[in-house]
């Protein structure tokens, strides 16, 4: 299970390097592929903060209400910020990119992550649960080794490098959208699109022994916009 751990975090080192170069492949890869909104389902359904709220979000419509229809639909220059996964490995076949900024544009392709959520170690759908209840770090580090990617934590270094793929903080900005001149304010857009909610691991953390906070630093927040304040818990 974990003999592919360096690889994985080898392989992901080559990737963000040549994407930090080339500004235009946003989509985070990291050798797995993108299997869409629908395999975040887990996340998606009725009394799930992420899934509700997702759904009123301009990034569930980006390519719906801006370029489906139009001249630009199928426009590689668009498709890199307002779809996802373009010129990437997309597990349904024929697909060139998926439309609007899906879960896995900020969480990257998760394929693997989906495996191990639904039959972890080959043992079934409630094992992977069972492990986030007895050891929630040890379910994290399993999470992040199947490539789930989360900004300011094992992805880009902070969040704010991660919306500066799409958006821009000035106009003269080269990485810019040709449409409109709006620019990002980070700590508003941040607060919009914020879908943390209270877990496990973020009651642990706040618990750790110094020890333990070095024994997981890999998997602890380093961006400080993290430690702000969450939602309450709403799922379960
Ligand atoms: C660098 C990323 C990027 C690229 C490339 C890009 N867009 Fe955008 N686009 C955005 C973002 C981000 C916004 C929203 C800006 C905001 O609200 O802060 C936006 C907004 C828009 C809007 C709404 C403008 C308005 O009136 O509010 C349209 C329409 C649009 N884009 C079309 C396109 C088309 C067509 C292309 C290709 C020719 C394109 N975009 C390329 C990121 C991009
Ligand atoms: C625009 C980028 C972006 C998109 C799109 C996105 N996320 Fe996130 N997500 C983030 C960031 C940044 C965080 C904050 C990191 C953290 O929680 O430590 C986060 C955190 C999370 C968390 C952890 C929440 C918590 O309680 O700590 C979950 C679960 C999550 N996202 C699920 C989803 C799902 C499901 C979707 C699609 C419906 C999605 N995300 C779409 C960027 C994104
Ligand atoms: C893969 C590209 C992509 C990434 C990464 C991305 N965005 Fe966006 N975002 C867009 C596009 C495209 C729009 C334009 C939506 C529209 O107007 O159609 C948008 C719109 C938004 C809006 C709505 C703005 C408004 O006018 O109300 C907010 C808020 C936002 N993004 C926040 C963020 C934050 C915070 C991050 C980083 C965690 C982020 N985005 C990362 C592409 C992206």
């Amino acid at each position: 299970m974990f003999g592919g751990r360096k690889t994985l975090c080898l392989i992901s080192g080559i990737v963000v390097s040549v994407w930090s170069l080339a500004s235009s492949l946003p989509a985070i890869s990291n050798g797995a592929d993108f299997v869409g909104n629908s395999g975040c389902k887990c996340h998606m359904g009725k009394g799930c903060f992420e899934g509700e709220e997702y759904k009123e979000r301009l990034h569930s419509n980006t390519w719906e209400k801006r370029l489906k229809g139009t001249p630009d639909a199928e426009n590689p220059d668009c498709l890199k910020c307002h779809a996802t996964a373009y010129g990437e490995k997309i597990a349904e076949v024929g697909k060139k990119y998926l439309p609007n900024v899906q879960c896995e544009a900020c969480h990257g392709a998760g394929s693997e992550y989906k495996k191990l959520k639904e039959n972890f170690q080959g043992k079934g759908k409630d094992a992977f649960k069972e492990l986030l209840k007895k050891d929630p770090f040890e379910a994290r580090k399993v999470q992040f080794d199947a490539g789930l990617i989360v900004a300011g934590i094992n992805g880009p270094a902070t969040v704010k490098e991660q919306c500066l793929t799409c958006h821009w903080e000035n106009k003269d900005d080269k990485n810019k959208c040709p449409k409109t001149d709006k620019v990002m304010d980070y700590k508003d857009y941040f607060k919009k699109d914020d879908h943390r909610d209270e877990d496990e691991i973020d009651v642990l953390i706040k618990k750790l022994s110094p020890e333990d906070k070095k024994k997981w630093a890999a998997l602890l927040p380093k961006d400080e916009i993290l430690n702000t304040p969450l939602k309450p818990k709403k799922k379960e």
